[in-house]
């Protein structure tokens, strides 16, 4: 039984690094004609009511995307996310947040694929009535590790892999880099974004130097943190891992992290992190 809901954090400080990223990637992939297939396995409903009640009870984004919405943006892929979120808002509100699914079907082109994958009931309801008239897109509810074992290596031999995993199970973790060795062998020129929070620094830690030793190629890490390390005290900041970057990734983020740390600062500066792992 799933429990987690995206609905309660959508626009949080970690979201923007997610989907930042997300955008960032799909960006450099429509670069090229060719089509690709972008794979979400936990896509979630697609689209978030920053006023509704989930959203009021914790109240994340205001650490988050408010905060953003107030900033004078420099970065161009910061001002180009920030384009997207108003794309979907009419007016001067912000009410609107777009999770993943839905800011990867504003950026795929006519002739690319989404394959979106929502395990928990409600959540797959809302994704199928947000998205199912789009022909680009094929919605599953299944489990992301098997939706990942039978889709790849894609038609198209091109594409983005996005996982973003609540970790709700202990073992998340574990099958994870199994899937990612197992995919990794079918689909090995794919680009791979995993999202991962930082909640205890030493299990953290430890568990991308698991994913270290899988030999793993061409992997690169990003973090923000906009609180110290404090293990037992909730989630702290939160990264991406990617595999296969494009090459520009590294001194992009170096610049655009800069800024999106100071607009996100919670009193003292946070961290930041951009490192290649292999
Ligand atoms: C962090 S949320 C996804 C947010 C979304 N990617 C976005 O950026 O808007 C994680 C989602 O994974 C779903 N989930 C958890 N375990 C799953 C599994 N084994 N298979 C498929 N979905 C799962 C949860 O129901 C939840 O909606």
């Amino acid at each position: 039984m799933l429990s987690y809901r995206h609905s309660f954090h959508a626009g949080n400080f970690a979201d923007l690094l997610k989907h930042i990223t997300l955008v960032y990637l799909l960006d450099y992939l429509n670069k090229k004609d060719k089509p690709y297939c972008y794979l979400d396995t936990h896509s979630g409903a697609g689209l978030y009511d920053l006023t509704s009640s989930h959203a009021a009870k914790t109240n994340e984004f205001s650490e988050g995307i408010a905060r953003f919405a107030q900033a004078s943006l420099e970065q161009p892929q910061l001002l180009r996310y920030w384009q997207l979120i108003k794309k979907i808002n009419s007016g001067t509100q912000l009410r609107l947040y777009p999770g993943s699914p839905q800011l990867a079907s504003l950026l795929l082109r006519p002739t690319d694929r989404l394959l979106l994958n929502e395990l928990h009931s409600t959540d797959h309801k809302h994704l199928v009535a947000l998205l199912s008239q789009d022909k680009r897109c094929l919605i599953k509810q299944e489990d992301a590790f098997a939706v990942l074992k039978a889709s790849l290596p894609p038609k198209e031999k091109r594409g983005l892999v996005f996982i973003d995993p609540s970790y709700e199970k202990k073992d998340d973790y574990q099958k994870l880099i199994q899937a990612l060795v197992s995919a990794h062998k079918r689909f090995a020129t794919g680009v791979y974004a995993i999202w991962y929070p930082v909640i205890s620094r030493q299990d953290t830690e430890a568990w991308i130097q698991k994913l270290v030793a899988t030999g793993l190629p061409k992997l690169m890490r990003i973090e923000h943190c906009p609180y110290p390390d404090t293990s037992g005290q909730g989630m702290t900041g939160s990264g991406m891992l990617i595999i296969n970057p494009p090459y520009t990734l590294a001194e992009d983020f170096k610049k655009l992290l800069k800024e999106l740390e100071f607009i996100l600062r919670q009193g003292t500066p946070g961290k930041i992190r951009v490192e290649s792992l292999s």
